[in-house]
């Protein structure tokens, strides 16, 4: 497989966990045979400092033509004033908008060996499997703005081909999984989300195996501490979903672990016929319950796509080699899930961070002292010794057979 990859490591710590990323996507290519090209460009701060834009041309035309984008981080205090004309984060929502990437997957699952960092109890944390489909496109993210001197406007606004989109993939993706949708929105309050609502009652008909609640995201807010065992697929609005997110990053014990994948409908250059993928897997090594893992099903053709640990430019610790890579090196590993169809790949690159999150060492944020550096050191040791043992696997079935 010939692949071109374009990388945003934009600001603060992206730089760092961006680069153990690419070192472990190297380190596959090399293991696997696998030609990946690497196109370094400008986004968000480093972005504005470098030509006054969050977004270059360029760095969107290398995006618009690559077979994946992986992205680090932008922001900062530097660019943070809040009268600045120009933002970072810009960057980042045009880039999201002009790929058409309007569902952003982001799985949750609670590692074994880190539980003891979660602030909720132990009982609670046991089969937590969540799969987050946030829409990425729309909502108060994208609507019209308006501030004058004394006050400001953001409009929510949301149409039912865009509500519809997102939400066929959540229904698509919890058929692949434990057959539960919850959808969550403001329905009591916000017009927008009696849209939402609606919508999702209405396309219920069209995927009768799989059962549908409805939340109102203050209440969920609450749930996803009392019950989080309770949800398979969540679904939501833009800015309900970044929110949620990063609470439910808290159950896992760090943000630096989330990934994420943000897909559209395009397919890649490469693949424009798009594949079918049937492999199943389990989440975090725990005994296979057959119902497969959240994200690993969700590559059912192959998609254009934007990947990114969920978390921020981290100002507090950049600079100081200090970050925790699991979150972009996970999401390197959805890369080459939905972007590339490389389900093998994808999965050593997992199997390699659950043996790290199980033995260690563990990062300042698991409660370690473990620079960057170090944890991919073990991961890629890790990925080493796991291709190791499935060719003494494969070549022992093939010795039998
Ligand atoms: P943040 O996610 O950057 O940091 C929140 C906390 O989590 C900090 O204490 C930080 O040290 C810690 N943390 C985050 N990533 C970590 C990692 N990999 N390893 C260890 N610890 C980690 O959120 P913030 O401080 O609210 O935002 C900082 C900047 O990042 C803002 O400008 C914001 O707009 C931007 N941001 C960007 C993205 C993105 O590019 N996708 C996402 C979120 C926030
Ligand atoms: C995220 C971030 C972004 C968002 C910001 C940086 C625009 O918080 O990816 O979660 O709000 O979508
Ligand atoms: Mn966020």
């Amino acid at each position: 497989m010939k692949a071109r990859i374009v990388t945003l490591p934009g600001d603060g710590v992206g730089p760092e966990v961006t680069a153990a990323a690419v070192a472990v996507l190297k380190a596959v290519a090399a293991r696997y045979e696998h030609v990946l090209d690497f196109d370094e460009q400008l986004i968000g701060g480093a972005a504005i400092d470098a030509c006054g834009k969050p977004l270059p041309e360029a760095s969107l035309a290398a995006c618009q033509s690559a077979d994946a984008v992986l992205l680090g981080a932008v922001g900062g205090p530097k660019w943070s004033d809040p009268n600045a004309s120009v933002r970072p984060e810009q960057g980042l929502l045009g880039l999201r908008a002009a790929l058409g990437v309007y569902a952003n997957l982001r799985p949750l699952q609670v590692h074994p060996a880190l539980t003891r960092l979660s602030p909720l109890k132990n009982e609670r944390l046991h089969n937590v499997d969540v799969l987050f489909v946030r829409e990425l496109t729309g909502g108060a993210y994208f609507g019209v703005k308006t501030r004058t001197a004394d006050t400001a406007t953001d409009e929510c606004k949301y149409t039912v081909v865009e509500i519809e989109r997102v939400v066929r993939r959540a229904f698509e993706l919890a058929r692949g999984r434990r057959g539960h949708l919850t959808s969550v929105d403001k329905a009591n309050v916000l017009e927008t989300s009696r849209l939402w609502r609606s919508t999702v009652q209405r396309l219920a008909a069209d995927y009768p195996d799989v059962t549908v609640e409805h939340q109102l995201v203050d209440s969920m807010a609450m749930l996803l501490l009392t019950q989080p065992s309770a949800y398979d697929v969540v679904v939501t609005e833009n800015l309900f979903g970044d929110i949620l997110t990063d609470e439910a990053a808290a159950l896992a014990g760090s943000l630096g672990l989330l990934p994420s994948a943000s897909l559209g409908d395009r397919v890649p250059s490469s693949d424009p016929a798009g594949h079918l993928l049937t492999r199943k897997g389990t989440p975090y090594g725990s005994p296979s319950t057959g119902e497969g893992n959240s994200v690993r099903l969700a590559a059912a053709s192959s998609r254009m796509g934007l990947y990114e640990p969920i978390h921020g430019s981290a100002p507090d610790i950049a600079g100081s080699g200090v970050a925790n890579p699991i979150g972009a090196i996970l999401s390197a590993a959805l890369l080459l899930r939905h972007s590339l169809q490389l389900e093998t790949e994808a999965v050593a690159i997992e199997a390699s961070v659950d043996q790290v999150l199980r033995d260690g060492p563990y990062s300042r944020d698991l409660g370690g002292a473990a620079g960057t550096d170090e944890v991919l050191s073990a991961v890629l040791a890790a990925l080493d010794s796991h291709a190791k043992n499935v060719t003494t696997a494969s070549s022992g079935t093939r010795a039998c057979a």
